[in-house]
């Protein structure tokens, strides 16, 4: 009894201390000296952003990447489509998607993690972004050269033009075209009506390689996009840490 009390004990403790170091780091970090976490401020500062900055804010992406920013060890990196890439798109093309559609299209812009130039040079083909689902949809072609770096959707060819952020977290750079996934614009006819349970990610191909994720499937929120995965995952270690700080306290008890 008593083993079994001071093993749920352990596991509580380190859970506990495992659950709140992201929090200290976070406390421990320089917060006024470091260039703000804010992605539409840096796009603010490029002048030349406002469709995508637009596009950003009426999405709620904006808000989701600032508070990933703030608790990311890996970091982000942002292609931003300047307003000429947004003007070149055949009108009304954003206007035709959902919103679904559209956060899909802001969240493909963005990776999970913070590349320099130079790192791109190394990085392995496909390259998932945040619109990346377990099925793998949803990824970049990137190709450098010393001078260039090119990006493919498979539907689109850009070429990176500028630097508008350096500092980790945050890489961003200008792109002259909008960088349209080919889930969505690729060369098929728009998907049919969704059945109920095609209703996860309309917008997704069906894929094969979809059962190594079954366990997703039960989550309820992680359905939408990476970025809420987590935070529907973090809100699971949440559930558990608190049943398990429950059960110790229970445990003392009796
Ligand atoms: C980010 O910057 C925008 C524009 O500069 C500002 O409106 C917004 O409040 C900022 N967000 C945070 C979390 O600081
Ligand atoms: C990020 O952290 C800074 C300081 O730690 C805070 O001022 C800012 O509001 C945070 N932003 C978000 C979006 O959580
Ligand atoms: C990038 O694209 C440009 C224009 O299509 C092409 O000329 C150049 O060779 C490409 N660079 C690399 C590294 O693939
Ligand atoms: C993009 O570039 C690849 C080769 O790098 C080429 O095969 C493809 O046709 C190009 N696509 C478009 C839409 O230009």
């Amino acid at each position: 009894m008593a083993a079994l009390l001071n093993s749920f004990l352990f596991i509580s403790l380190s859970l506990l201390i495992f659950t709140t170091a992201p929090t200290l780091a976070q406390s421990v970090a320089p917060g006024p000296t470091a260039p703000p976490n804010n992605i539409t401020a840096i796009l603010e500062a490029g002048g030349q952003y406002t469709t995508f900055i637009r596009l950003l804010t009426s999405t709620r992406v904006d808000v989701q990447l600032n508070s990933q920013l703030n608790n990311s060890f890996n970091g982000l990196t942002c292609f931003a489509p300047t307003d000429n890439a947004f003007n070149q798109l055949p009108a009304g093309t954003l206007n035709k998607l959902t919103e679904q559609e559209q956060i899909e299209v802001v969240l493909f812009h963005v990776l999970p993690r913070f590349y320099t130039m130079a790192m791109f040079a190394t990085t392995s083909n496909p390259v998932n972004t945040q619109a990346s689902g377990s099925d793998g949809a949803d990824t970049l072609n990137i190709i450098s050269s010393t001078s260039q770096v090119n990006i493919s959707t498979g539907v689109v060819n850009t070429t990176i033009t500028n630097t508008l952020s350096s500092s980790f977290p945050l890489a961003m750079y200008s792109v002259d075209k909008v960088l349209l996934p080919y889930s969505i614009f690729g060369a098929k006819p728009p998907a049919p009506a969704p059945s109920p349970k095609a209703a996860k990610s309309s917008n997704k191909t069906p894929s094969s390689a979809k059962a190594p994720s079954s366990s997703e499937s039960a989550g309820g929120t992680g359905d939408s996009n990476s970025g809420i995965n987590s935070k529907g995952r973090a809100m699971q270690w949440t559930t558990s840490f608190v049943g398990l700080i429950l059960t110790s306290v229970i445990f003392r008890i009796f």
